[in-house]
């Protein structure tokens, strides 16, 4: 495959914890803590093939409904992976960044997120972005509030409005765009995530629940890209 095949920015649902913990006979909790290995191999997989960005959905704004004890360790399992990765993301010249709503995280969360952010924001190597606190239909209708923001004070008139300055106004303004979105655990769905910024990935979806999700299955996606010809709407000569 040659280089110009390799996406440059992948996005992973990564789902399918709680069923491989099931079939494992094993509590949900402990299909999260696999999943963070996963998410360690995987990122280390990435930043190794040079990719430009790895964006993962980690926690989506309708995982609040879960039961409380679940949420409660996720964000512990969320903060002790942000403190413990830390040397790990500086070493491999990865940028950590996050999408999605912030502030609406508990206070420890963010304070992890700022030190991460602030440790490798010099770091030239690929962008890692966690989507947290994250939700598509949010993300676009808080665009349209920044928008209207500028237009009220006259930094932007209505009739300048189209999909460039849209794009300016997501969470996701200076990333490019994935150009191929993966998904494990078999469901055939794109939840809430990246609903503007996926217009035209390629999708991958593999029954591997993502606690099994393994370098080996992330070459296998990456092949498989390699083979798609993406065409745009237009026509390939
Ligand atoms: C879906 O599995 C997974 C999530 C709720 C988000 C992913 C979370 C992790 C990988 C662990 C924490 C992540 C970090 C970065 C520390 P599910 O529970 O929906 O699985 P199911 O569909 O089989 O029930």
């Amino acid at each position: 495959m040659s280089e110009n095949n390799l996406p440059r920015h992948i996005a992973i649902i990564m789902d399918g914890n709680g069923r491989w913990a099931k079939s494992h006979g094993l509590t949900r909790i402990r299909g999260h803590i696999r999943g963070v290995e996963s998410v360690r191999e995987i990122t280390t997989a990435c930043a190794e093939k040079h990719l430009e960005q790895l964006t993962l959905y980690a926690f989506s704004k309708d995982n609040w409904s879960r039961p409380k004890y679940e949420v409660a360790i996720l964000m512990r399992l969320l903060r002790r992976y942000l403190v413990r990765e830390r040397p790990t993301i500086v070493d491999n010249n990865i940028r950590f960044t996050v999408i999605g709503q912030i502030e609406g995280l508990p206070k420890n969360i963010q304070k992890e997120i700022s030190v991460n952010i602030e440790e490798s924001k010099s770091n030239t190597g690929m962008i890692l972005c966690l989507a947290l606190n994250y939700g598509g239909r949010a993300e676009i209708v808080d665009a349209a509030r920044r928008i209207a923001a500028d237009v009220a004070e006259g930094r932007v008139s209505v009739g300048d409005i189209d999909e460039d300055v849209f794009k300016h106004h997501l969470y996701t303004a200076d990333m490019s765009d994935p150009d191929l979105l993966i998904r494990t655990g078999g469901d055939m769905r794109v939840s809430n995530f990246l609903l503007w910024e996926i217009s035209y990935s390629e999708l991958w979806v593999t029954p591997v629940c993502w606690p099994d999700f393994r370098k080996e299955n992330l070459e296998e996606a990456i092949k498989d890209y390699g083979k798609r010809e993406r065409r745009y709407g237009g026509l390939i000569e």
